[in-house]
């Protein structure tokens, strides 16, 4: 009785701890995969708008085509979206055929399981740039 406690014990924290690991592993993948997107995007707490803009907290509720400081396209100033896993997925596959006029020139990341990855690594960072994980 005591040891078939101890193994569901066991299994559980095991249970628990599984999602961490992976999600930690994600995000060492996306961070490689960030760096097709380091040309133009920082994330972190010194980041500064470049040939795109500041990627932190894009899955804290931003809005898209609102980071201050950065000049939008007319394209993205006319969006009326709120980034969330899901738009961004459908986003990154093809930015150009997602929002037409859009200076972001990149032709996509397709791979389902690399596009978590990358939103694993991207949701790291807070709206101030302060890793949260
Ligand atoms: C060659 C430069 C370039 C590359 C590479 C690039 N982007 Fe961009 N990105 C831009 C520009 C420029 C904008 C602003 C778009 C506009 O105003 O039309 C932008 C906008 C965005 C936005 C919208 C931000 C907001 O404030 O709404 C997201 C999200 C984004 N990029 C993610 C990425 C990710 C993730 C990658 C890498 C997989 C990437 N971009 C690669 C240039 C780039």
């Amino acid at each position: 009785m005591r040891s078939a406690m101890f193994l569901s014990g066991a299994a559980l924290a095991l249970g628990l701890m599984a999602p961490t690991l992976a999600s930690a592993q994600d995000a060492a993948a996306g961070e490689r995969l960030f760096n097709q997107c380091r040309a133009c995007h920082q994330v972190g707490e010194t980041a500064r708008n470049g040939v795109g803009p500041v990627l932190n907290g894009l899955f804290a509720g931003r809005k898209a085509g609102t980071w201050a400081g950065y000049t939008y396209s007319d394209a993205y100033k006319s969006l009326d979206k709120t980034w969330n896993e899901d738009n961004f997925r459908i986003y990154i596959k093809d930015p150009r055929g997602v929002t037409p006029g859009t200076k972001m020139v990149y032709a996509g990341m397709k791979d389902d399981a690399q596009i978590t990855n990358l939103i694993a690594f991207l949701k790291q960072y807070a709206a101030d740039g302060k890793r949260t994980q």
